[in-house]
């Protein structure tokens, strides 16, 4: 046994996030921490990292008690984490970041740069990544930002690696790859410890897996994944799979991956692009409409351009060419606040750096960009913001105190949602949606699906961009290939499949 926890609890004023939670890790197994939003899944490895104190428990470390007092102990003791928001420094090289803390390599008093190049590059060989060393790690795509912080972890002795959501905007393709490096990892002699929402990744890769349930150790499975290993009934798996959702919600009937079919007809084009591309020359030539009453499904690899084309309608990502005609009309210059008062929303993907304000309230976060709404004689309108917070609170089923709590107190799959509360406040016609589930579970994911289609169903039309193919065959009624910054082939979403649509992709 590497690590073992022993009755773990940890209470935020009087609400348990962990109660009585003893999780045994052993060395060098795969071990999944499954959950829904708010389980306690972070703040579990947040107390292995020695972000948080426990409040009650034992921690043992290879057999003998241990007290991880602060991060530093967690790191001397072999523990690495790499936590759900990623902690690079943005404007620092991926060498750079790799040496965070580690104290930089010197020659006399000279810092030695080409040493700690080159240690970095050795050990990436050795791991099969390949990321550009001198890039700032604000450049780099979300899978290279994973990468540098396990390489970060593996420069020093490892026993544990833990990590929050490592998959969670990754295509099929990106996770593959770093199952291949967390496989060399194990190889290594380390533990990896990781949560997931991605069940079938989930089944397919764990020696155990863990669920917790609202603070409490629900389950350890292991003879039921030891009989899938080489088993191809496909029923075997969808049975497990719906026990692990079960145990996971406490509702002996799971949801999950039911198609949200639409009842209307489309409407007029509201949003239309042409010949559209970016100043930095990522987007290069997208051409598509949306419709009213439309889910466009927008599907492209790593790298394809997806995120950068619905940054590039919404105008904060700087346009050098083409048309864009919004709700009728020429937008020859989008930019984001323009973009909102003319009825378009980017629920965007990076949570922190666009989405959310984390140290302002729930309230004010979800409010923020139609204040003048509340805006009364000079005085702002609390109350009536409140009321709005609360509502969509309901609608969304936000796990919160309520609508003063501070929003880096809520867990990664509820700031999510409050995302998703924003953006709804100012009633958009069109809806950019940039991996709009990502790190939400499978059942308030199934919830933000028959969310679109309601609004899909009033006349909106929404843009649905998702790494994962699996979820846009579930939600869209139409997908649009995008591949090297173009738009491609689009067709009706009926019986098609992930293998056919992936071959599209390849084919230019
Ligand atoms: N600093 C904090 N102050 C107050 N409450 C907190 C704090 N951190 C976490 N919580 C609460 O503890 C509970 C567990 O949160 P945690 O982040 O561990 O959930 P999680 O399982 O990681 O969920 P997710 O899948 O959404 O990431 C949540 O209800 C959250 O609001
Ligand atoms: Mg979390």
């Amino acid at each position: 046994m590497v690590l073992e926890t022993r009755g773990i609890t940890k209470r935020f004023g009087s609400m348990y996030a962990l109660q009585d939670v003893s999780l045994s890790i052993r060395s060098g197994e795969f071990h999944a921490l499954v959950g829904e939003n708010g389980a306690g899944k972070s703040t579990l490895i947040k107390i292995l990292g020695g972000i948080y104190p426990a409040g009650g428990g034992e921690i043992r470390w290879r057999g003998e008690p241990a007290a991880i007092s602060n991060p530093r102990r967690s790191m001397e003791l072999g523990i690495r984490v790499i936590h759900q928001d990623r902690n690079l420094v943005p404007s620092f090289s991926a060498v750079e970041n790799v040496y965070l803390g580690l104290g930089y390599e010197k020659r006399g008093l000279r810092i030695d740069w080409r040493k700690m190049r080159s240690r970095v590059s050795l050990l990436m060989d050795e791991m099969g990544i390949h990321v550009p060393l001198e890039t700032a790690a604000r450049d780099l795509s979300p899978s290279q930002r994973t990468q540098v912080e396990i390489i970060r972890s593996m420069m020093t002795q490892c026993g544990l690696l833990v990590l929050d959501e490592p998959t969670a905007s990754l295509t099929a393709e990106e996770s593959d790859q770093l199952f291949a490096v967390l496989k060399k990892v194990r190889n290594r002699g380390a533990a990896v410890l990781y949560v997931s929402h991605r069940l079938d990744e989930v089944m397919a890769l764990s020696d155990r897996i863990s669920i917790l349930r609202n603070g409490r150790l629900i389950d350890t499975l292991e003879g039921e994944l030891k009989c899938l290993s080489g088993n191809t009934v496909p029923g075997k798996t969808g049975a497990l799979k719906n026990r692990i959702i079960s145990l996971m919600t406490g509702d002996p009937e799971s949801a999950g991956g039911r198609r949200v079919e639409r009842s209307r007809p489309f409407g007029d084009c509201l949003l239309e692009i042409s010949g559209l591309s970016s100043r930095d020359g990522l987007v290069k030539d997208v051409n598509l409409c949306l419709r009213s009453g439309e889910i466009l499904g927008l599907f492209g690899l790593g790298g394809s351009g997806r995120t950068e084309t619905l940054e590039c309608i919404y105008g904060i990502r700087e346009k050098a060419g083409g048309l864009i005609r919004l709700l009728g009309k020429n937008y020859p210059r989008p930019s984001a606040r323009m973009s909102l008062n003319r009825g378009m929303a980017l629920i965007s993907e990076d949570r922190r750096g666009r989405g959310l304000i984390p140290v302002l309230s729930v309230k004010e976060n979800t409010v923020i960009s139609v204040l003048n709404r509340y805006s009364r004689l000079g005085y702002m309108d609390d109350r009536a913001q409140e009321q709005d917070t609360l509502k969509q609170i309901g609608a969304l089923s936000i796990k919160t105190s309520g609508p003063l709590q501070r929003v880096e107190e809520l867990s990664g799959g509820n700031q999510q949602k409050v995302v998703f509360a924003k953006a709804l406040m100012s009633s958009p016609r069109v809806i950019l949606c940039d991996d709009p589930t990502q790190a939400v579970d499978i059942k308030t994911r199934q919830e933000i699906h028959v969310l679109l289609r309601e609004l899909a169903e009033q006349g909106s039309g929404v843009i649905f961009v998702s790494p994962d193919l699996r979820e846009l065959l579930e939600a869209a009624d139409t997908i649009q290939i995008i591949s090297r910054g173009r738009s491609g082939k689009r067709f009706e979403n009926g019986g098609i499949g992930a293998e056919e649509v992936l071959s599209l992709c390849y084919a230019d």
